[in-house]
C-alpha cells in the first residue's frame, strides 16, 4: 500500500478515536432474512458466483515447485492445480477421461505423474495422459486429445486464480481494477509461504459468515478477551473498489505512532489488520509478515450451512522465527497478550482463529441463522456503523436482481 494510503488511514482513525465516533454511513438498513434461508436464491448465488464466476485458489506458494500440486471441492468443481514442468501454473478438472475418478486424492503435495487409482491411467502435471495400461485389450485412443480438461488458470501478482468453467472468462484487470491490483501488487504475495489451513464447517449461511467480517462495532463487546484486546473497536476506514473493499481498523498500537513523525508511520503498526474482501466470497488480511485467506463457500443443498477455508501463509522471516515446538496448552496471552507475552507459533496463529472465528463470530451467526429459519424474524438492521455490511449486501441483492437493501427513515 502507498505511504501516502498508510498516513490517511491512520489519521482518520486516530481522528475517530479522539473524537470517539465511528465511521458513519449516515444511513440505516433493513433487510429481510429469506437471503440466508431461501433455497432458490441459495441456487442462483451457486450458479452466479461460484460456478461461474472467477475463483481465487490461493497464494503462489500453494504450488511452490515444478510438479507442486492442490485439491480443491470448495465450490462445486473438482479442481487439481499443478505448476506443470515448465513452471506455469495449470488448473484442470481433476476426473480421469476413462470413466472419471479423481487422479489426485489428496489436498496437496508434489508428483510428476497423476495416476488414476482404478485403471491407472497415467497424466503429466501439465494434463497429458501418458500412460494407459494393456491398451492393446482396452484399443485404440487418441492419448493427444485425452488429457486432463483444462480450466481458464491466471497466476497475477503472487494470486492465483481459476474459472470453474472451461470456457469461462479470467480477466484480472476487470475483476479487481487497476487501483486494487496495483495494492494488492504490493504486498509481494507471491513470497509468502504456506503455513497451514483450519477449515470450520458450521449452521450458517456463507454470507452470514462473510457479515462477521463487516464491522468492528463487535470487537469490545463480543470479542472483549480475544481480538478486542488487541483493537479499540468502534473505528474503521473503509474504501469500496467496485464490489470488493478494503477494511482498516486500529490496533491499540496505534497510540505509538502519535509521537512519531509521519514519514515513520507503518500502518502495519497502527492497524489491527489490513482486510480486503475480495467479491464474493474472499477475506484476504494482511499483517506484517503474514497473511490469511478466508475463503468462504456455500453448500449449495444447505442454505444454512457453510465452509470456511482458512489459510495462513507467512514470510521466510516469520517462519523463521515462529517457536519451532508446539506448546502443549495455548493460553490467551501467548494468542492476544502483549508482545513479550505473545510467542510466534503456527499453533497460537492458529489458535486465533479457533477463538475468535469459529467460537466466537461463527457462533452468533449460528443463532442469527436459526433465526432466519424460524421465519418470524422478517428482517434485520445494518446501523450507520455497519458500511461493509451495506456494501456487501447490497452487491449481493444487485447480482441477484433482488430487491435494493431499505433505507429506515428516522
Ligand atoms: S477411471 Fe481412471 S483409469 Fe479408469
Ligand atoms: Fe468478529
Amino acid at each position: 500500500m502507498k505511504h501516502e494510503t498508510q498516513i490517511s488511514i491512520l489519521k482518520a482513525l486516530m481522528q475517530q478515536l479522539d473524537e470517539g465516533k465511528n465511521i458513519d454511513a449516515g444511513v440505516q438498513y433493513r433487510m429481510p432474512t429469506n437471503g440466508y434461508v431461501c433455497p432458490e436464491i441459495a441456487a442462483k448465488e451457486h450458479q452466479l458466483f461460484f460456478q461461474n464466476h472467477a475463483q481465487l485458489l490461493g497464494l503462489s506458494q500453494d504450488l511452490p515447485r515444478s510438479g507442486s500440486y492442490v485439491t480443491n471441492d470448495d465450490f462445486g468443481t473438482p479442481i487439481l492445480a499443478t505448476r506443470d514442468k515448465n513452471g506455469t501454473f495449470r488448473a484442470f478438472l481433476n476426473a480421469c477421461r476413462h470413466r472419471g475418478v479423481r487422479v489426485a486424492q489428496e489436498d496437496r503435495g508434489r508428483k510428476t505423474l497423476f495416476t488414476c487409482p482404478f485403471h491407472h491411467w497415467g497424466y503429466s502435471s501439465g494434463g497429458d495422459l501418458i500412460n494407459v495400461p494393456d491398451q492393446a485389450h482396452f484399443g485404440a485412443i487418441d492419448k493427444a486429445c485425452k488429457g486432463l480438461i483444462e480450466l481458464p488458470a491466471v497466476e497475477r501478482d503472487g494470486i492465483l486464480w481459476v474459472h470453474p468453467q472451461p470456457d469461462g472468462v479470467l480477466d484480472i484487470d476487470k475483476l479487481l481494477g487497476k487501483t486494487l491490483a496495483d495494492e494488492l501488487a504490493s504486498y509481494n504475495l507471491a513470497s509468502l509461504l504456506y503455513a497451514g489451513t483450519k477449515t470450520i464447517t458450521k449452521d450458517l449461511n456463507w454470507k452470514l459468515a462473510n457479515d462477521t467480517f463487516g464491522e468492528t462495532y463487535h470487537f469490545g463487546k463480543l470479542h472483549k478477551d480475544t481480538l478486542g484486546r488487541l483493537n479499540y473497536g468502534n473505528n474503521l476506514h473503509l474504501e469500496e473498489f467496485g464490489p470488493h473493499h478494503r477494511f482498516v481498523t486500529a490496533s491499540k498500537a496505534i497510540d505509538k505512532l502519535r509521537t512519531q513523525p509521519e514519514a515513520d508511520w507503518d500502518i502495519g503498526v497502527g492497524a489491527g489488520f489490513v482486510l480486503y474482501y475480495l467479491f464474493p466470497n474472499i477475506q484476504l488480511i494482511v499483517n506484517p509478515g503474514t497473511c490469511t485467506l478466508v475463503k468462504i463457500y456455500p453448500d449449495p443443498e444447505r442454505p444454512g450451512r457453510s465452509t470456511s477455508q482458512i489459510v495462513v501463509y507467512f514470510s521466510q522471516v516469520a517462519m523463521d522465527a515462529l517457536v519451532e515446538e508446539t506448546p502443549a496448552t495455548i493460553t490467551p496471552d501467548m494468542v492476544y497478550g502483549t508482545n513479550e507475552e505473545r510467542r510466534p507459533s503456527l499453533a497460537a496463529t492458529m489458535e486465533v482463529f479457533n477463538s475468535t472465528i469459529e467460537q466466537e463470530d461463527y457462533l452468533m451467526g449460528e443463532y442469527q441463522q436459526k433465526s432466519a429459519e424460524n421465519g418470524l424474524l422478517r428482517e434485520i438492521m445494518f446501523g450507520r456503523n455497519e458500511p461493509a455490511l451495506h456494501h456487501f449486501h447490497s452487491t449481493f441483492r444487485n447480482r441477484l436482481g433482488l430487491s435494493p437493501l431499505e433505507k429506515i427513515e428516522a
